[in-house]
């Protein structure tokens, strides 16, 4: 779709005021997509986002922002005498979020989780390590259940303090914790081999000293079994077992950096041809804010941010990147990849850049960046949101194919008033273009197998949905998407895999039959659950959850 003419007019108003301290938001009349307010009050800030196979999201923000709007339940109290800002607290800084009944609960952390890393086991269990303060070495269990669970530390299963670093799981149900502030090293949760820390010569030197540039580093677990990394303005692939750097990657053009606190966002785009054991891999690493931010955002000049993309195969011989224009710049963004394989690019703002007050301009509009089409015409704005989403501010997508939005809270504390982006309890849910009503007849629907079905590798299977309209062959696609864990822009193991199509029947009235062959390893697929759809003209079924095993 052409670039409706608004924008650029709008957009060249924005830079002129894109370096006053203001709460002017960046938005412009565009196509596709619609938002709902889910909840009005949380009563905490959902800084960190994951959801389970049990349709519920687990959301934590930090336990020294003050008392939070959330009360523990049942006279609970927290008391902690190393807590910095209050010892005794019976507030609660996470909640579970269940998006079938759209209701929440409070749960209770015993240590400071603030700016934190997770994954999921392959049995569906949150494991959240690090934090700040008493936190940053803890590991926090947190088990799915029908009923009233809640989070158990494990205590500190940690080596290192870890605080914004990055997790990724891995093919034999580990996880790799990697960086952190002032950590230029990685370590394996749980323990295998020792040493129990290992270091990471490549974060050193992508660490700009006093500004660090490499924090949150973008990890993707690659086809090959090793780790493309991406920190500041580079990436490696790096073989975890040998701790071996295996290439090294150009840099990103421009040189700009991409990292926290520049931080941009990435994902590892969809995997195909999952059987043809020369699986392709890209990546896709878009915004950020140039050299000089931080320091200038120091002295309340907030620099426009990074409107460019970049993209690379990163399985390439000669891997090269790729850069493409998005309509609007945009640091602290979100990017979700979507059912259908396309990327949705959310929340941040046009100018400054992460850190305590340091974000202006906030970016309504989500953009669509359709992943198949040629360069040039592959993002679309999406209709913006009347809430910003500045620093803190989180999406992921759910079941259902919306795209659940949270958070933003650029202060130390909770502050409701009195600043230009007031701490954000609302939940929102953004509901891309594919769920509109005028699609109903093409939305597939899978009959089975049943939610919560295992599956194992390299597995034929037959995936049975109904259609009421009229479909073709090729038009029908099986995918899988490991739900991620998402904070400070960046959603680790977030992953999509494009089972495609070996065929499909007509088994009845407006029923048929897609064969599809799951997944050939742990590699490709690390074991799990995943939330899978069928694809119909770029139309998403509801999805199942599926274990692979
Ligand atoms: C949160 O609680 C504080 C103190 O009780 C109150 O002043 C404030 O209005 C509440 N904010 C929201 C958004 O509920
Ligand atoms: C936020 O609130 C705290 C107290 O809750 C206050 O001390 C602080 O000045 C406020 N911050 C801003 C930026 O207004
Ligand atoms: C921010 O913008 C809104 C809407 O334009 C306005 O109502 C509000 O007063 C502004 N807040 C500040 C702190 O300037
Ligand atoms: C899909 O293709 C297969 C074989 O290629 C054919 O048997 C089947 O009838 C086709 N299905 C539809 C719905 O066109």
């Amino acid at each position: 779709m052409p670039r409706p003419w608004i924008i650029p007019t709008l957009f060249f108003f924005q830079l002129i005021f894109a370096t006053q301290p203001s709460n002017r938001s960046l938005t412009a009349a565009a196509g596709g997509g619609s938002w709902q307010l889910l909840q009005n009050n949380i009563g905490i800030t959902a800084m960190h986002m994951q959801l389970l196979h049990n349709d519920r999201v687990i959301i934590f923000d930090r336990t020294d922002f003050g008392l939070s709007n959330l009360s523990l339940p049942n006279g609970q109290c927290r008391n902690d005498p190393t807590e910095k800002v209050i010892k005794v607290d019976c507030t609660a800084h996470s909640a579970e979020y269940d998006v079938l009944a759209n209701s929440f609960r409070p749960l209770m952390v015993q240590t400071n989780v603030w700016c934190s890393s997770g994954a999921v086991t392959p049995d569906g269990t949150l494991i959240q390590t690090g934090g700040y303060n008493d936190g940053e070495r803890k590991v926090r269990v947190y088990k799915p259940c029908s009923g009233g669970c809640d989070w158990s530390e494990v205590g500190d299963g940690l080596k290192a303090r870890r605080w914004y670093a990055t997790n990724h799981i891995l093919p034999d149900g580990n996880q790799i914790v990697i960086g952190g502030r002032r950590q230029f090293n990685f370590e394996f949760y749980p323990k295998t081999t020792a040493p129990d820390v290992y270091s990471l010569p490549f974060l050193v030197q992508t660490n700009v000293p006093g500004v660090e540039n490499n924090l949150y580093p973008f990890v993707f677990l690659n086809v090959d079994g090793n780790l493309f990394i991406f920190a500041n303005n580079r990436a490696i692939l790096f073989d975890y077992g040998k701790n071996k750097v295996v290439k090294t990657y150009p840099t990103i053009p421009g040189g700009e950096p991409r990292s926290y606190p520049s931080t941009g966002s990435a994902v590892l785009l969809p995997l195909k041809n999952l059987q043809s054991g020369a699986v392709e891999a890209e990546v896709l690493v878009c915004g950020g804010a140039p050299v000089g931010s931080y320091n200038q955002a120091m002295k309340g000049s907030f620099i426009k941010a990074l409107d460019t993309c970049g993209r690379i195969k990163i399985t390439d011989p000669n891997p090269q990147w790729a850069m493409e224009t998005m309509p609007y710049p945009r640091v602290m963004g979100d990017m979700t990849l979507l059912p259908n394989g396309d990327v949705l690019i959310i929340n941040g703002a046009a100018a400054g850049t992460a850190g305590w007050e340091f974000g202006r301009n906030p970016v309504l509009n989500p953009v669509l960046y359709q992943t198949d089409k040629p360069a040039g015409s592959r993002f679309e704005s999406q209709n913006p949101t009347t809430i910003p989403r500045v620093y803190h501010s989180t999406a992921i997508l759910l079941r259902d194919g919306r795209v659940l939005v949270g958070g933003s809270n650029p202060h130390i504390y909770y502050n409701f008033s009195g600043v230009l982006f007031p701490t954000e309890l609302r939940l929102e849910a953004f509901y891309p273009s594919y769920l509109d009503a005028q699609f109903n007849n093409l939305r597939p629907k899978i009959v089975y197998p049943l939610s919560q079905a295992s599956i194992s590798y390299g597995q034929k299977l037959k995936v049975r949905f109904q259609v009421t309209g009229a479909i073709t062959n090729s038009s029908v696609s099986v995918t899988m998407v490991a739900p991620s864990f998402t904070t400070h822009s960046f959603s680790m193991n977030q992953r999509l895999l494009v089972l495609g199509n070996e065929g499909v029947t007509n088994v009845g009235p407006a029923r048929y039959d897609v064969q599809v062959t799951a997944p050939p390893s742990g590699v490709i697929a690390p074991s799990g659950y995943y939330m899978l759809f069928v694809v119909h003209q770029n139309i998403p079924s509801e999805g199942i959850w599926v274990k692979i095993m």
